[in-house]
């Protein structure tokens, strides 16, 4: 499997042959294609989905769980290794009071529920961002879902909970500044690979594409160092409405893109 410090050089992750087959639509036997090894994708429009149905907001995010099994699902069909879920980033605290906690008591669900069909699906999960934060009953699902799948191999989920970008690096620089106070490592040690290793990403590729859904063109804090060189998809579709089908859409715009990474079309 593709590590982090693997090439990425443009001759790697060069566009894809047209000949490619497009992902297959619907719940049959899909074609397992070349697809991105590592997809990312920041699940917007919950709370649209409920005010265009007139339901309060907590009803869309449990909606977009539904979203979340689904593309969860259809994942190793894609060829997809890695998929990066931003599931609440270190702002969304701003939020109203029962809007987060009904958020947490979303993710308990989630974790609850899903642990065992995700380990039987092969589904290796991690967690990135800073727990502390979190409810202690919640962190402690997080690291025993973490211990029990960490030998599976058929797809890495890494959900993105209390993330943000800045929050990360701020977090990598002190580890980098503790570890030459303590005379571990000297300051012109400090490369691109020594910060990446603090990430919370540690050992995981940069996103080959970033998919946003519900319109929005931001990054809103999202993997923004490991971003540096993603190709960015802004699907139409609110969250609640991201099936197979949207997904192998998203898919196929990534399919047209001359990846360079600054050198010259090959
Ligand atoms: C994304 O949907 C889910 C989270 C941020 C937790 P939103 O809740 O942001 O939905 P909109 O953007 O208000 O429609
Ligand atoms: C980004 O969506 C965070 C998640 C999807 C978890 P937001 O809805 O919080 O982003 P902004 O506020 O529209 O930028
Ligand atoms: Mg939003």
């Amino acid at each position: 499997m593709r590590r982090i410090d693997d090439d990425t050089s443009a001759s790697q992750n060069q566009a894809r042959s047209g000949s490619d087959q497009l992902p297959c639509a619907g719940k049959g036997p899909v074609l397992a294609t070349a697809g991105p090894p590592h997809v990312a994708i920041i699940m917007d429009g919950n709370g649209r989905w409920a005010s265009a149905r007139k339901l309060p907001r907590l009803a869309g995010h449990r909606r977009g769980v539904d979203s979340v099994r689904a593309i969860v699902e259809a994942c190793p069909d894609l060829g997809i290794e890695y998929l990066t879920l931003y599931a609440f980033s270190t702002e969304n605290w701003k939020r109203p009071m029962t809007e987060v906690s009904g958020l947490m008591h979303l993710f308990r669900i989630y974790l609850q529920r899903e642990s065992a069909q995700l380990n039987r699906e092969g589904v290796r999960v991690r967690f990135i961002g800073d727990p502390m934060p979190l409810p202690p009953d919640i962190q402690r699902m997080m690291r025993s879902l973490e211990e029990t799948t960490r030998h599976n191999v058929r797809l890495t989920v890494s959900i993105a909970i209390n993330y943000g970008g800045r929050a990360e690096m701020v977090n990598a620089t002190r580890r980098l500044a503790a570890k030459v106070a303590a005379g571990e490592m000297s300051p012109v040690d400090i490369d691109e690979n020594a910060l990446r290793r603090e990430l919370f990403t540690e050992g995981l590729p940069d996103p080959d594409l970033i998919i946003r859904t519900s319109g929005e063109q931001r990054l809103s804090n999202f993997l923004l160092w490991q971003a540096a060189y993603s190709e960015l998809v802004f699907a139409p579709e609110l969250w609640p409405d991201f099936d197979r089908e949207a997904f192998a859409r998203s898919l196929a715009r990534y399919d047209g893109r001359n990846r360079r990474y600054g050198a010259v079309a090959g």
